[in-house]
């Protein structure tokens, strides 16, 4: 910082007084300022911010702590460019109630206490416990610390039989699929469409109803549905989504909007912070053509009634699409019940591998859409002037697939129906009321979503945030102090946390290879986060 600096005469003396300061800082931290370093900071008024931002940086990866000394060091926020806390609220254009906290009171963190539950349903026999050994990568220690990984809404860990899968696949028949007559490409050929069968099987469809994507099947499924979507979607049709949809679920139906002239039509929450499904109700019309909406809220945890849904959107000729991202891959989702029309899912969040997905259609439904990307395998005849195409599913499969990633996936299934996927649902019901509970005896906390209650199950996450610590600040921590691995951000739901009145929340997300001591390991360690980032007060 000093060479570069000496590179502009101005900035030598900022430069000088910044690397005086690192050294002061970083033996008084977390004590206050001592006097000579905040007298050397008023000889150099106008402090280059950039200069100044980055030393604060390189001191703490704490957004908190680099605030608090900003506020120390008497720096006018007119040169300031470090983010503010989130947890203040943002203006919006909506009435909500106000933010609320567990406890009113501001002083330091109390000792975590013992925990709620003794369930034996989560005792050392639980599902989490017997499931653990099957995934590797739980087994280390991060600075010298037992890895809890509490990060599944992202991406789940992979069972050691997916590894097994994808490296039989490399290992043993590696080759490409409906296009050789040879045994490599006979056997992948029958190994990826078996894997189409489990998934069908999975969620109750029809193998053909099955379509493979590469990358996110929320953000292709706008991609199938566009062309169909377009030849009847016009000015002042209507699609209805609600505030709580993940990005994927917005962005490319905002891209139909702009193309079709269709208006997007976002439901709201409740009270209770669940998406407001009699206003739905309300807002379905013969205008209403096409429902997109979650079933699971990667933010709020909470649970949608789909099939109540469904039959309301199809009693005003709409068509739905569920996004099943987060449902899934913990609990039983059967289409047929369902009635969906369209459902979608992530085969990395199901203990799958990346880069791959399915959505589900049903096969009338299909089978009257064009394709939507061209290449080779989804066609029947392809002439100089024109092409016919294949029936679905490979007519939206151009080019050559994932294929291990869909073998792979085809496992993991196999993994998650031999425990079943209702003792999965019943165990993470458990797992999420004592995550729930346990995060609610923290000081200051706010927890989005639902209570849980005996007509509410919650899922297995929660996303929160603790008064005047930055959601990243206290990810930051777990991860660097105690190995604790959660998300912090908007967790690719922006509208949703403007709704809520923040940029920001900290998120834990189990799958059911978690435990109770993750929990509990978890809560601990937010109760020293705390503690450190109050010792700045
Ligand atoms: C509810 C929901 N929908 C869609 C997605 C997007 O899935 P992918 O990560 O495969 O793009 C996610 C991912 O977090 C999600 O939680």
């Amino acid at each position: 910082m000093l060479k570069s600096a000496t590179k502009c005469p101005e900035h030598v003396g900022h430069a000088i007084c910044c690397v005086l300061a690192v050294s002061v800082l970083d033996t008084l931290l977390p004590c206050p300022m001592h006097p000579i370093a905040v007298s050397i900071f008023t000889v150099c008024p106008t402090l280059h911010k950039v200069i100044f931002q980055s030393l604060l940086a390189s001191i703490s990866p704490y957004y908190s702590v680099q605030e608090k000394m900003m506020d120390v060091l008497n720096i006018p926020s007119s040169l300031r460019i470090i983010k503010p806390n989130p947890i203040s609220s943002i203006p919006t254009n909506r009435t909500f109630r106000t933010l609320t906290f567990a406890s009113a009171s501001a002083s330091a963190p109390a000792p975590a206490p013992a925990p709620l539950s003794t369930d034996p349903k989560l005792g050392p026999q639980s599902l989490g416990h017997l499931t653990r050994p099957d995934f590797p990568i739980l087994h280390q220690e991060l600075n010298g610390k037992r890895l809890v990984y509490l990060d599944n809404g992202a991406t789940s860990q992979k069972p050691t039989a997916v590894l097994k899968a994808l490296q039989n696949y490399y290992e043993a028949y590696n080759s490409n699929v409906h296009r050789g007559i040879h045994y490599l490409s006979a056997k992948a050929t029958d190994e990826y469409e078996l894997a189409r069968q489990k998934v069908a099987n999975f969620i109750n469809a029809e193998c053909r109803e099955i379509v493979f994507f590469i990358r996110s099947v929320v953000n292709n499924s706008p991609n199938l549905y566009n062309y169909q979507v377009c030849f009847y979607l016009t000015r002042n049709w209507q699609v209805i989504l609600t505030v709580a949809e993940h990005h994927s679920a917005i962005v490319p139906w905002q891209f139909v909007a702009q193309k079709t002239g269709a208006v997007l039509k976002f439901v709201s929450l409740t009270e209770d912070e669940v998406p407001d499904v009699e206003k739905l109700r309300e807002m379905l019309s013969r205008k209403t053509k096409l429902l997109v909406v979650h079933h699971v809220s990667n933010v709020l945890a909470s649970v949608l009634p789909i099939d109540q849904i469904v039959s309301w959107a199809h009693d005003v000729g709409a068509k739905v699409l569920v996004d099943a991202c987060q449902s899934v891959p913990h609990m039983v989702v059967d289409v047929k019940n369902l009635d969906a029309d369209f459902l979608v899912a992530s085969s990395h969040k199901m203990c799958g591998p990346t880069g791959i997905g399915f959505l589900y259609g049903k096969r009338e439904l299909l089978s009257a859409m064009p394709p939507f990307l061209g290449g080779g395998e989804m066609i029947s005849d392809v002439y100089f002037d024109h092409s016919t195409y294949a029936e679905p599913p490979s007519r939206f499969e151009a080019g050559t697939p994932a294929i291990g990633e869909a073998i792979g996936l085809g496992a993991a299934i196999d993994y998650l129906s031999d425990i079943g996927m209702q003792k999965i649902h019943d165990y993470e019901v458990e797992l999420a009321n004592y995550l729930y509970d346990r995060l609610l005896t923290v000081p200051n906390v706010r927890i989005y979503g639902p209570a849980p209650s005996r007509t509410i199950n919650r899922a297995a996450l929660c996303s929160f945030n603790v008064e005047d610590v930055h959601p990243t600040d206290i990810a930051t921590f777990l991860d660097q102090q105690h190995s604790v691995a959660i998300r912090s951000g908007h967790h690719c739901a922006q509208p949703l946390h403007r709704y809520l009145g923040v940029n920001a929340s900290a998120r834990a997300s189990l799958h059911f290879y978690n435990t109770k001591d993750d929990v509990d390991d978890f809560i601990r360690a937010l109760h020293d986060t705390i503690s450190f980032f109050a010792s700045f007060k």
